[in-house]
């Protein structure tokens, strides 16, 4: 595991947005897991800047997302299909046919696609990774899930009214994750700080989904200061 403790969201960023070049300058058909939320907005803004300047192509990149809201349609505004083509998708040169989000057979086209070559992640408050919930088994696949009441409240900053959070999502499962070759976890500010801290340095528990990446072999985790907070060890 290669931690890197970034002194503010912008820096994490930049580090994330490094590393993910780098990756695609060795790996120029790559097949990148990508989630949404707050944390990787900043990452996905310099991707594309690079992929403006030439410095990094996504035309043969494939991309699988992380999750979904079960029953909103990829152009509702709360979908994640939505934020990823108005945040990164519509702004590079990838090509539409290439981004896939988790309907059926997920895990089946994951595999034909390759296998992923790098998962980024963010994580939840409560250790979520993906939707991927506490209780949620290491050996789940892409499914459907619903949120706990944490991530419904956390989410709800999203839409007008908490009621109106889609309970029901499909996510790629913990197993799906896992699977992937390399996996970079970004998490930023003080209210991940507890979460980061039981998934890094806790026990491995699925009442705490993200603490399974300390299983996994290629793991790279880049934290604000503030995240970091918690963390005992340097690691
Ligand atoms: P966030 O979400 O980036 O919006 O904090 C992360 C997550 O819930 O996995």
């Amino acid at each position: 595991m290669k931690l890197y403790i970034e002194k503010d969201y912008n820096a994490l960023s930049e580090r994330a947005a490094d590393i993910i070049s780098s990756f695609l300058k060795e790996k120029p058909e790559a097949v990148l897991g990508l989630p949404t939320g707050s944390t990787p907005i900043r990452t996905y803004e310099l991707l594309s800047e690079k992929c403006k300047r030439g410095e990094i192509s996504f035309k043969k990149v494939k991309t699988f997302n992380l999750d979904e809201y079960s029953k909103l349609s990829p152009v509702d505004k709360h979908s994640y299909h939505y934020f990823m083509d108005n945040v990164l998708f519509s702004k590079i040169d990838i090509k539409k046919e290439n981004n896939f989000f988790p309907y059926e057979k997920y895990d089946e086209k994951i595999e034909k696609g390759g296998g992923i070559d790098l998962q980024v992640l963010g994580i939840g408050r409560d250790g979520h990774i993906g939707f991927n919930e506490p209780g949620s088994e290491f050996d789940s696949k892409t499914r459907e899930t619903f949120l706990a009441e944490e991530t419904i409240e956390d989410n709800s900053r999203f839409f007008n009214n908490k009621k109106d959070v889609p309970r029901k999502t499909i996510t790629m499962g913990i197993e799906t994750i896992m699977k992937a070759k390399n996996i970079l976890v970004i998490a930023s500010g003080e209210n991940k700080s507890e979460a980061v801290s039981k998934a890094l340095e806790g026990k491995i528990s699925t009442e705490v989904p993200a603490s399974i990446i300390q299983r996994h072999k290629n793991v790279i985790i880049i934290l604000d200061k503030e995240a970091a907070n918690n963390l005992k060890t340097g690691l």
